[in-house]
């Protein structure tokens, strides 16, 4: 593939901006709050902003310093303490953590070292990198650890810290609710996008039956629709684990709202606020977004009808990196990056639809799908089966197409993210479908 966007120099400079990108997203959400804040577990959920910040530089050391750069470990002994499989995030506020201006100092002098190297290596010769991949890998993996961290500040109790505009307004969406994606065999997954990790690859053509797919995100309103139609007290539209989830819980709202009255209130980053009736729901579990698309007539899409219908292009015949074509996401095609703090109301970004005219399935919110978290066919662990590997199998769900959280770097037509049945502190929400076949 002789993609000019995906040259060398190009691929330096890229690696170049979306590190600094990362750290100041990071630098951000890691100085907006007062030390007790960095240090304080507010979630058992989650670790304290501070390990984040530790092990982003801890990670970025490993891989782009001693693996790429053949250096010396600069503090052999904190890597036990960022490796997040030798300690569960509940434990980790109770370990001996680097203190905030030691985590910050230490990062910044991986950082530094980095840069150096980014310089002096040839983007080809070994896997790690071809391409640059291991440093679009770390750039990515601290974008991640950005939306993790933008996870904790709002389950983090207390007043507002961080702010960003709002979506600009649009009118009211007026397309038709879903479309229909016809049937035939696409190409999901990739081999020739340089960034793209271990679970995306390889490409590899799946039959896809036709099917019906929502052409934007379930709205608020629409959930609220099944909570007033009695949803969370209905047995039959929930599996028997979400019912006894749901019940266990005593879940009857998506995390963050309560009622007031007549009227739905959710806490968004420390303020207090109407749920806003066009905007994407956010903050349901698998097992609410299943049993509302039953209560709908409709299921869950599965991962490759969610790729098809992102990637497909019937023109053209073949898969796009996004669904508006195969340009670097922009800001008028989705919303990305936490440059708004919230999706944006359902049938925004005209520019970003896909050529059956679905909207937003690239940024706004994370949407849960019907599939497990599986390998495709061919696949390799690489560089580490902890990224991916270790996670296969059908206690994950797989959710597709990132979030405002999310920055471009870590979010393309093919990316996969994956999650237990049970998560609502994730930003997450969906759209449904339905089999071509029924009535
Ligand atoms: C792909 C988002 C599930 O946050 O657990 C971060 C990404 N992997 N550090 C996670 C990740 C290692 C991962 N997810
Ligand atoms: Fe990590």
């Amino acid at each position: 593939m002789t993609d000019p966007a995906f040259d060398a120099d190009t691929l330096r400079e890229r690696a170049l901006t979306t590190l600094t990108t990362a750290r100041a997203r990071t630098t951000l959400l890691t100085s907006c709050v007062e030390e007790p804040d960095l240090t304080a577990q507010h979630s058992p959920l989650m670790s304290p902003l501070v390990w984040d910040l530790a092990h982003i530089g801890n990670q970025e050391e490993m891989w782009l310093l001693r693996a790429v750069g053949g250096r010396e470990a600069m503090r052999p002994e904190i890597d036990g303490l960022y490796d997040a499989f030798e300690h569960p995030r509940a434990e980790r506020p109770s370990l001996p953590l680097l203190p905030p201006a030691e985590a910050r100092h230490y990062a910044s002098e991986v950082r530094g070292r980095v840069l150096d190297i980014l310089e002096s290596t040839a983007f080809h010769g070994t896997r790690l990198t071809e391409a640059g991949f291991a440093f679009g890998m770390i750039a990515q993996h601290e974008q991640q650890h950005d939306e993790t961290m933008l996870i904790t500040h709002q389950l983090r109790k207390g007043p507002q810290a961080l702010t960003a505009p709002d979506p600009d307004p649009v009118p009211l969406f007026t397309g038709p609710s879903e479309v229909l994606v016809p049937g035939g065999p696409f190409t999901m997954g990739t081999s020739t996008e340089p960034w793209a990790l271990d679970n995306e690859r390889p490409a590899h053509r799946r039959e896809v039956p036709a099917f019906y797919m929502d052409t934007t995100p379930v709205t608020n309103a629409a959930f609220q629709a099944f909570i007033a139609d009695g949803g969370y007290d209905t047995e039959r539209w929930w599996t028997p684990e979400g019912w006894a989830h749901i019940r266990q819980h005593s879940i009857h709202a998506p995390l963050y709202w309560h009622r007031d009255g007549k009227q739905w209130l959710r806490r968004r980053f420390g303020v207090t606020e109407v749920v806003p009736p066009d905007e994407p729901v956010l903050h349901v579990c698998w097992y609410e977004a299943d049993a509302y698309a039953r209560w709908a007539g409709r299921r869950l899409p599965t991962e490759a009808e969610w790729e098809k219908a992102a990637r497909h292009d019937p023109a053209g015949n073949r898969s796009t990196r996004y669904p508006w074509g195969d340009a670097d996401p922009a800001p008028e095609h989705a919303n990305l990056g936490q440059r708004h703090l919230r999706p944006a109301p359902a049938g925004s970004y005209p520019e970003g639809e896909s050529p059956l005219g679905i909207r937003q399935l690239i940024g706004d919110v994370w949407e849960w799908t019907a599939s497990d978290f599986l390998p495709y066919p061919g696949f390799q662990a690489f560089p580490y089966k902890e990224y991916s590997e270790v996670f296969f199998g059908p206690e994950h769900k797989v959710l597709r197409g990132g979030a405002f959280a999310v920055d471009a770097v870590a979010c393309r037509g093919t990316f996969r993210n994956w999650d237990y049945p049970i998560r609502r502190q994730i930003f997450s929400g969906f759209r449904t479908a339905r089999s071509a076949g029924d009535a």
